[in-house]
């Protein structure tokens, strides 16, 4: 049995939450000379080598941003590309049971193939009962989607009368999103160069830490990761208090 990996700081300073943005596949490739679907399954590996990583070390919860609501403006063969490396992965979840890992989908189903969105709803159901650790994959996610959703969806039970305006409160609007069985994000983290958030859990992200690096997707690996954790148990969090 592979051996287990210490976590970079005690358990009690490690963040619960980590959401990623797993950003710079297109970019790695080119500099390789090779296309941009190259540098996506690329990526696809590393997510696979990080997911395990992370579970390794006991992180409890883990968001990936692998394709935003956004991302549907790109050309069709990158599309494709990105919708068929889905489906192996969501496939292939099946021979990683020993993660004891609960998949979330989070992002809107009904955007998908009938055949990937069935892998979706199949894998989640399949894993639902594990409790080692809960992987959210964002995929036709967007954050101001999702939040839309949810208010649309409270609006309509203060119009049939089944919910009172004032009884709309934050951890009712948590519930309502995706996330709703996830705690906040702790620690955010993007690599890719780009420092901004591209539409990627913005309530949930109230009180995160933010790293960015220029490491491009592909090439974060394990040591990348330790960094970032480092990094965030090195910070004071204040919440607003002092
Ligand atoms: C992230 O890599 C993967 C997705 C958005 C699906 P990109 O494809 O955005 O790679 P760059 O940013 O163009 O290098
Ligand atoms: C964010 O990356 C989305 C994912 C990583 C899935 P993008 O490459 O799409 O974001 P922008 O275009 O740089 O904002
Ligand atoms: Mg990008």
């Amino acid at each position: 049995m592979a051996k287990k990996h210490e976590p970079p700081v005690p358990q009690d300073m490690m963040p619960k939450h980590i959401a990623i943005i797993m950003d710079g596949n297109g970019r790695w490739a080119k500099k390789r000379g090779m296309p941009r679907t190259y540098g996506h399954v690329q990526g696809a590996l590393a997510f696979r080598k990080l997911l395990r990583y992370a579970n390794d070390i006991g992180i409890k919860y883990i968001s990936f941003y692998a394709f935003s609501t956004e991302n549907w403006k790109r050309p069709d063969d990158e599309v494709h590309a990105l919708m068929d490396l889905m489906r192996k992965y969501l496939k292939e979840a099946y021979d990683h049971f020993d993660l004891r890992t609960r998949f979330v989908l989070l992002g809107d189903e009904d955007g998908f193939e009938p055949d990937l969105r069935k892998q979706f709803i199949d894998i989640q159901k399949d894993t639902d009962g594990f409790e080692k650790m809960t992987a959210g994959i964002a995929a036709n996610y967007g954050s101001r989607h999702e939040l839309t959703c949810a208010f649309r969806k409270l609006a309509e039970q203060v119009q049939r009368g089944e919910l009172a305006p004032e009884d709309i409160t934050e951890d009712l609007i948590s519930q309502n999103l995706y996330t709703k069985d996830m705690p906040d994000v702790d620690l955010m983290i993007r690599p890719g160069g780009e420092q901004r958030i591209s539409n990627f859990l913005l309530w949930q992200c109230a009180y995160a830490e933010f790293y960015f690096c220029d490491t491009l997707w592909p090439d974060f690996d394990s040591k990348e990761l330790d960094k970032a954790i480092v990094e965030f148990a090195r910070r004071t969090r204040r919440f607003g208090g002092l």
